[in-house]
């Protein structure tokens, strides 16, 4: 409970995150809530462009997102890693592979998220910038769906490796040990520049900045891509 926030017994809280940080969200309002049961939460859960909407129209106390905008004006503090992964069904030839070159993934089909998905954004401009061209299969507004249909043997995906948590422990998903991955991002918590925050965003932006990580950090370890890597854990 941080300094001068003791007392805070009541407030609410609007918060808004990005569909890839449902995964996490509710472990960190749980921790929250508890330390402070009178605050109100009230959450919405939808992909990038809708949040960079809210932070526009000033709708919103705190954003949890992966992009920031550029054209709205606002602070962005980072709070913890956002590993981008590449997916595979477990029966695909590549989950054998290590150090699968960048190149190799020119050959494969990618199921992909919506034009307004941050994920999407991460993935086009991680192969841009390295000069590939992924063949795009399918688009899907949902994680989940991408999920199921790389499963079902639609093509690979990249995602972030917190939304994947489960398939791995139970194996019905590999992470591929690829050139370049994982794509190390942030997340960020964001909000309007000069917007003054109340008590209770003060309170929940002091709690991401230092426990977050602790609380929802995904490991790589036990993945295929971990096997290649320096370190087991990111
Ligand atoms: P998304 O968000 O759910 O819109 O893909 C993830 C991100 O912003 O990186």
């Amino acid at each position: 409970v941080i300094e001068g926030l003791k007392g805070l017994s009541r407030g609410r809280l609007h918060l808004a995150v990005a569909s890839t940080v449902n995964y996490f969200a509710p472990r960190l309002l749980a921790v929250f809530q508890q330390r402070y049961p009178g605050i109100q939460l009230r959450l919405e859960v939808t992909n990038r462009e809708s949040l960079v909407q809210l932070l526009e129209a000033n709708a919103i106390d705190l954003v949890l997102m992966g992009v920031p905008p550029k054209d709205v004006e606002v602070e962005a503090e980072p709070f913890m890693e956002n590993p981008l992964v590449v997916i595979a069904p477990p029966e695909h030839p590549l989950t054998a592979a290590r150090q699968i070159p960048l190149y190799r993934l020119a050959e494969e089909v990618f199921v992909m998220r919506e034009e307004g998905s941050g994920t999407r954004q991460a993935m086009e401009r991680f192969f841009r910038e390295r000069g590939i061209q992924v063949r795009q299969g399918m688009q899907m507004t949902r994680n989940e769906a991408v999920k199921q249909a790389v499963r079902s043997g639609l093509g690979l995906s990249v995602v972030s490796l917190h939304t994947i948590e489960l398939e791995i422990e139970t194996g019905r998903l590999v992470v591929l040990d690829v050139e370049g991955f994982p794509d190390r991002r942030q997340w960020y918590l964001v909000y309007r520049r000069g917007k003054r925050l109340s008590p209770a965003a003060r309170a929940f932006r002091e709690f991401v900045l230092t426990e977050a990580a602790g609380i929802a950090q995904p490991q790589l370890a036990g993945t295929n891509a971990s096997a290649g890597q320096d370190q087991a854990t990111l």
